[in-house]
């Protein structure tokens, strides 16, 4: 069975959590694709020549979940060469048998268009840096706000595969939904699409 759960949204917009709860709900795989952008990042030297040859074990590193990870990331990935080299694992995982889970910027719009189901999850800038703030337990409020700020600009500014929801996504705010809530909504999405 082909079925791609494609999540796309902001920093910190809730859609990792949303992500693993989904795998794990429907069996299906799951796989965060900003992971990869952080391990190309923080793998230092060429981002291109890190990005191609990016192994399993560069995203075993202990630091990529770190702010100054994310904020790397964020640079590394403007680079087409850099997203173009990271493509074709993500379309293959995309179209795996037994279903996946993909989290990122992209996956609706560029890595798998034809995505059974498409989520593109947001929440305002100021409880998304309150989220990472806490979750980091690093840097102060405002530094992760402007932060936050920095990386929205450059995500849905750049040329190459910007941020943005797929035309056939289903948009979900999660500014004043608890986790369960975003949840269930994000489950009986994917419970529909499943039986239909
Ligand atoms: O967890 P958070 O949402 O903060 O970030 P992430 O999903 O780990 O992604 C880190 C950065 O990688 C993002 O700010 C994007 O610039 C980049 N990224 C991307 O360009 N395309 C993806 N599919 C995933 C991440």
């Amino acid at each position: 069975m082909q079925f791609t759960v494609a999540i796309d949204g902001p920093a910190a917009s809730g859609k990792g959590t949303i992500s693993r709860a989904l795998a794990q709900e429907f069996g299906l795989a799951h796989l965060d694709t900003g992971l990869l952008y952080r391990a190309v990042a923080m793998k230092g030297g060429d981002p291109v020549a890190a990005a191609q040859a990016l192994s399993p074990e560069d995203l075993k590193r202990a630091d990529l979940r770190s702010l100054h990870a994310g904020e790397a990331a964020s640079r590394v990935a403007v680079l087409p060469e850099v997203r173009a080299a990271l493509t074709a694992f993500q379309r293959t995982f995309a179209r795996r048998d037994g279903g996946a889970v993909l989290d990122g910027r992209d996956i609706g719009t560029v890595i798998c268009p034809e995505a059974e189901v498409k989520l593109f999850v947001t929440a305002s800038p100021e409880t998304r840096a309150r989220r990472r703030w806490q979750e980091a337990g690093e840097g102060n409020f405002a530094e992760v706000l402007a932060q936050v700020h920095a990386r929205d600009a450059r995500d849905t500014g750049r040329a190459d595969a910007p941020l943005c929801a797929a035309t056939d996504a289903v948009v979900l705010d999660t500014t004043d939904l608890s986790i369960e809530a975003a949840v269930a909504q994000a489950c009986a999405l994917v419970s529909a699409r499943l039986k239909g």
